[in-house]
């Protein structure tokens, strides 16, 4: 393995290049030089030799064993301390991977989940200390599982001690912010720059009237948008980022990515400093910590998406979230049809090959329906009014639906909204029980192991929403309590129900069908040669718009899986895949050239 030295050789050329253009101090440049050679020397030898491992397996994460779960650690466990105590319930379910929510200090009550940092270098006192922290994460790496957090490098809370600091005059530090004096900059921006939350925190900018300064701020009045443009900010946020590795968080979820660089006259989104400031970070990172993963949290079209992989020469995230796959699957489900979620899965096919995704079907956020309009068009869609429908469908108003859940942030101006719900409601299985109707209850329970089950197969790693796997329902709770009732992401937000979890070893239950589930398609993923790192997956043809065919293949083996999205049962056809097939699911012989699958089946069908 390389040595500091060697890395920072290797990469100095470029970094500086980057630094120079962007910010043309060379003092500040030396600054950055020193920030990484401290991280480095803090970092402990138990991560150094992670490091090494994983310079050595470069493709860790795209093994078949790899199994994502996200949670809010005061949801599940308490805190830190109660999470550690709950390791065993997620190796049970066989987690490699675990995404705690923002937990690093911020204010209460009004925090945005966490998204409000008050301090990147403390954890949350009401979650625990950093010793807590670096404690959980060696018990999670003698289980096998990494550790990742968000590193919120777009805004910070409004009581962070720079924004304190600024409210008091400071300018060093109201040159951290964006901020105008008159309304008119501000203003003419917004005009360009479309609302994050239109209800619930419309326009980018505040008054505040302590600096008498209009703030940026993208997304609640109380987080204020970092100044990208002042080198100052971009070094101190590298160094809370390597001290957050040193810890032993080895994926950095870097928070609203595409929102980092402001511009007059354009969205503010996806701007090509963006790309700079990424590719700055992966230099950095790669030197200090290469054991580090980054996943980009770019909630965008697959168009402006792809340009955050970087390119294999010169690469930005190793991870992206997969979101237009996860709306247009729910978008499948709705409606029955898959023809634009294979169009969507064989667009991300066509990336290069070190574009991998997070496959999900449910987050902390919100569901937004940002389906690729074009295509839709051309199977005869009416884009605005397919979304209505699915927001419609989706919070149980639209005639037939199975659904439960909540509109998010409608925006009376565009007719727009997004979704929010747990996947067991958003699938029946609230409607279902609530209606005493086992029959609906069956249903629900197809659809959310069918959907699950593609995600599983999809390329790129699955990673399940805590509860998910006891089909948790959502929780209206909330309504009820002034400080979360505007947010109905608090619907999904909701404390882990372990009396429920019990119930997953008890047959009959709706829990144990989910858990058992999960399980089987899990170990398969960890067993098959075909979910290897290196598999060739690419979607098929099944001569049926209602059953979407994915192939996998690896070495001699083939592997076919089917999913039905309808209610109905259907037959697909896949040219081309003669031969004898098992199914893995049930056990049964199969044939590719003609599959009976009942409603909502998945069969995962492999050469034998
Ligand atoms: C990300 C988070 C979201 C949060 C926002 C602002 O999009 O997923 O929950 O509101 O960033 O930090």
């Amino acid at each position: 393995m390389a040595s500091y030295k060697e890395r920072l050789k290797a990469r100095w050329d470029e970094l500086e290049w980057l630094y120079m253009e962007l910010y043309g101090e060379r003092e500040m440049l030396t600054a950055l030089k020193e920030i990484m050679a401290e991280a480095y020397a803090a970092r402990s030898q138990a991560l150094r030799r992670l490091d090494s491992r994983r310079e050595r397996e470069p493709d860790w994460f795209l093994s078949g064993k790899m199994l994502g779960m996200t949670m809010y650690t005061d949801l599940f466990a308490g805190d830190l301390a109660g999470l550690e105590g709950k390791l065993r319930y997620l190796s049970e379910q066989g987690v490699t991977y675990l995404h705690l929510m923002p937990l690093l200090k911020m204010p209460h009550p009004d925090n945005d989940g966490g998204y409000a940092v008050e301090d990147f270098g403390q954890v949350d006192p009401a979650l625990g200390t950093n010793e807590d922290l670096a404690r959980l994460t060696a018990a999670m790496r003698r289980r096998g599982m990494s550790l990742c957090l968000d590193f919120v490098l777009n805004h910070t809370a409004d009581t962070h001690p720079w924004a304190l600091r600024a409210k008091a005059g400071q300018q060093e530090y109201v040159d951290r912010y964006i901020c105008f004096d008159t309304p008119d900059i501000p203003r003419q921006m917004e005009q360009t720059i479309p609302d994050v939350f239109p209800q619930t925190a419309p326009g980018s900018f505040i008054w505040v009237e302590e600096m008498k300064k209009y703030v940026c701020s993208s997304f609640h009045p109380y987080q204020w948008d970092l100044n990208y443009r002042n080198p100052a900010v971009f070094n101190d946020m590298a160094a809370a980022m390597l001290r957050l590795a040193d810890l032993g968080v080895e994926i950095l979820r870097i928070d609203a990515t595409p929102y980092l660089w402001k511009q007059m006259g354009t969205t503010c989104r996806n701007l090509p400093q963006v790309h700079t400031i990424m590719r700055m970070i992966r230099l950095i990172t790669e030197t200090v910590c290469p054991g580090v993963l980054l996943k980009g949290e770019v909630v965008m079209a697959p168009r402006e998406l792809a340009a955050y992989f970087g390119t294999r020469e010169k690469p930005e995230c190793h991870l992206l979230y997969n979101s237009s796959t996860m709306c247009t699957q729910w978008s499948a489900l709705a409606s029955g049809d898959v023809r634009q979620l294979k169009h969507q899965l064989d667009d991300l096919h066509s990336l290069p090959e070190h574009c991998h995704f997070v496959n999900y079907l449910r987050c902390h956020d919100d569901i937004g329906w940002g389906l690729n309009e074009e295509f839709g068009r051309s199977i005869g869609q009416d884009p605005f009014l397919h979304k209505k429908y699915l927001y419609e469908f989706y919070e149980g108003s639209f005639p037939g639906s199975w659904a439960r859940g909540e509109r998010y942030n409608y925006d009376p101006a565009t007719g727009d909204a997004r979704t929010c719900g747990t996947t067991a409601s958003l699938c029946g299985i609230e409607k279902g029980l609530a209606e005493n109707d086992p029959a609906q209850v069956d249903m629900g329970i197809r659809r959310d192991l069918m959907m699950h089950a593609a995600v599983m197969c999809m390329a790129g790693f699955p990673m399940l929403s805590s509860g998910d796997e006891i089909g948790q329902l959502n929780g209206y709770g909330y309504h009820d309590d002034p400080t979360r009732r505007e947010d109905s992401r608090n619907l999904h937000r909701t404390a882990f129900d372990w009396e429920s979890a019990a119930l997953r070893k008890k047959r009959g239950t709706v829990q144990r069908r989910l858990w058992d589930g999960l399980r089987q398609l899990e170990k398969i993923r960890a067993q098959e040669p075909c979910f290897g790192p290196d598999a060739w997956v690419s979607t098929w043809d099944a001569h049926n718009d209602h059953v979407l065919a994915l192939v996998r293949r690896e070495g001699t083996g083939t592997l076919a899986c089917l999913f039905n999205f309808s209610a109905a049962p259907e037959t697909a056809y896949l040219d081309g895949m003669e031969g004898a097939y098992a199914d893995l699911i049930t056990g049964a012989e199969a044939s590719c050239a003609s599959c009976q699958l009942q409603p909502y089946q998945y069969m995962l069908l492999r050469s034998r």
